[in-house]
């Protein structure tokens, strides 16, 4: 079982009885409308228990990612997703709920993603992020740096076009020495 910091929980991969505990952290983690101009997951099978469950492949697959939970008292509060990128493991999207947020879930599903990489061999973990039209960096790119992980690059992308004009993705990265 992972502990870190004041989180007394641990994370597992997901399976199917999961759907309605991660559609609700999905739709709980950020206000009504915050994320426009920013993305998102648009037309995403995580916002909908009968979606998710349709697009699942056991034991944990949606649309080719691995999904993880993290699970405090048997409750889910908090889910990330990862995708075998060859030499690294990209990690998709992760949400913890606004109410749950600041207590180290967020924290202990990364550390549970470089773990896994970490043992598949993978040199590093890496991620996107996202700036808006008028040059704002979605809010996490702060959160994502105090984690270790460094900008490599900013880019537009058929998921940057699909937005708007003038989006850009902030592509981020942390190396995994070997231990
Ligand atoms: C991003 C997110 C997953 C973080 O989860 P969380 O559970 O709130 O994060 P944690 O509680 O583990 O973070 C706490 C740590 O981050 C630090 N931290 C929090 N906000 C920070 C910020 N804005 N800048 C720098 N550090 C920050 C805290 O000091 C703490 O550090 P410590 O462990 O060294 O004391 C969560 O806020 C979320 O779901 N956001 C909405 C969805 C989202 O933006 N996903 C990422 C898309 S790229």
């Amino acid at each position: 079982m992972n502990q870190v910091g004041a989180c007394d929980g641990h994370v597992r991969p997901a399976t199917r009885a999961d759907a309605p505990g991660i559609v609700w952290v999905s739709a709980s983690s950020i206000l009504p409308g915050e994320d426009v101009g920013f993305g998102g997951r648009m037309d995403s099978p995580f916002r909908d228990t009968s979606a998710l469950l349709a697009a699942w492949r056991d034991p944990n697959l949606v649309q080719g990612e691995e999904v993880l939970v993290a699970e405090m008292d048997g409750r889910i509060v908090g889910c990330v997703t990862v995708e075998d990128s060859g030499r690294e493991l990209e990690l998709v999207n992760i949400d913890v709920p606004l109410e749950l947020q600041g207590r180290g879930i967020g924290t202990m599903l990364v550390r549970s993603v470089e773990q896994r990489a970490r043992a598949a061999g993978k040199q590093a973990v890496t991620l996107g992020t996202s700036r808006n039209a008028e040059g704002v960096a979605w809010k996490s790119l702060p959160w994502w740096q105090h984690l270790g992980y460094r900008v490599t690059h900013e880019e537009e992308n058929p998921w940057t076009q699909s937005i708007g004009p003038g989006v850009r993705e902030i592509r981020m990265r942390k190396d995994l020495p070997p231990e």
